[in-house]
């Protein structure tokens, strides 16, 4: 086992593939691959998924949308891109495998990325503003929600491809300031660092989802450029500022992208949008079930947006508290 570990794969993921009891094997000797003179073996990581989909190939409902473009993004690298690089350096990645033996596909994630999400979260709960503060945030929240409504209406599928471009954004920020932080004081940050990043990247994964699903027209994606540039800034500096204020505004937003996506799954469940079958990455992103369908996919979307709320809340309660993140566990792992 600890064979299998060496290398690449780092402490992080063993302690979590352990734990999770997933990774069980290694190709034998034999099947070690010399990588460029090197001798740098090729490893093999095999887990119980049992999705063996590899290619989305549903029909785009909610805008159209070509199936190729799917299997041009794996090709690119976000899937299995079989891409040779003449290179010394011998940088390689592990050979992932499923439990089945079939090729892991993905380059953008990992299996050990992937998870089961939590669909008992309570999806109802509310931070109820009691600060001035608190009350800031909430009344920023539904302000910036107006032009939102006016703009994307019922389209819910673009509306969540702005929702996650934004989304995405303070996580990065937050673990980036922290990181830097940590440097400056020459102190641990407790995890949260890791936290923020987490989300951000879960979030990055939701848009991947979605960009699946639906195709942005050249004024959407103006659009995402714009509240991007501006975004990214204020929240830095908002950060800088108060990140009790900052976390509690996201965990406000988080508030509202549950909303959007219950609306998202009523109008699923009334039939106003097809509930075609799920994309690829999503079925293996989320460890769904091979026939698993855009419902599925938003109910567990939507899961992971009622936890960032509580992460942010949580975020936001220790700061209010006058103390800083470091003193209270992260929430690392928390779907
Ligand atoms: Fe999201
Ligand atoms: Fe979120």
């Amino acid at each position: 086992m600890n064979r299998l570990f060496a290398g690449n794969v780092t402490t992080t993921m063993r302690r979590r593939l352990i734990a999770a009891g997933r990774c069980v094997e290694s190709l034998s000797p034999s099947s070690a691959a010399a990588v460029d003179g090197s001798a740098m073996a090729t490893r093999a990581l095999c887990f119980p998924l049992g999705s063996t989909r590899m290619v989305s190939s549903f029909p785009d409902v909610i805008a159209p949308k070509s199936t190729e473009k799917g299997k041009r993004d794996q090709k690119k690298g976000g899937g299995g891109g079989d891409v040779v690089v003449s290179s010394y350096w011998g940088v390689v990645r592990p050979k992932v495998m499923r439990e089945d033996g079939s090729a892991w596909p993905w380059n953008c994630f990992m299996p050990w990325e992937t998870y089961e999400a939590d669909l008992s979260i309570d999806l109802h709960k509310r931070h109820v503003p009691k600060t001035f503060t608190d009350k800031f945030a909430l009344r920023t929240v539904k302000l910036l929600r107006i032009p939102t409504d006016l703009f994307f209406r019922r389209r819910y599928g673009c509306r969540a491809v702005m929702l996650e471009t934004v989304a995405a954004v303070p996580g990065l920020v937050g673990g980036l300031l922290l990181h830097l932080k940590s440097l400056r004081k020459f102190e641990q940050s407790g995890g949260w660092i890791k936290a923020l990043l987490e989300e951000a990247e879960n979030e990055r994964m939701h848009l991947m989802t979605m960009v699946e699903l639906v195709k942005p027209k050249w004024y959407e994606r103006l659009l995402v450029l714009a509240v991007q540039g501006v975004f990214f800034n204020c929240f830095f500096v908002l950060y800088l500022s108060s990140s009790k204020v900052a976390h509690r505004i996201v965990g406000y937003l988080e508030e509202e992208a549950i909303h959007s996506y219950t609306e998202f799954l009523k109008d699923i469940e009334s039939g106003k949008i097809e509930n075609v079958p799920a994309p690829a990455i999503a079925i293996d992103y989320w460890r769904l079930p091979k026939d698993a369908t855009l419902k599925d996919v938003i109910t567990v979307i939507r899961a992971d947006e009622a936890h960032h709320r509580d992460v942010n809340h949580f975020a936001s309660d220790i700061r209010v508290q006058g103390k800083e993140l470091k003193e209270a566990p992260a929430p690392i792992g928390y779907h």
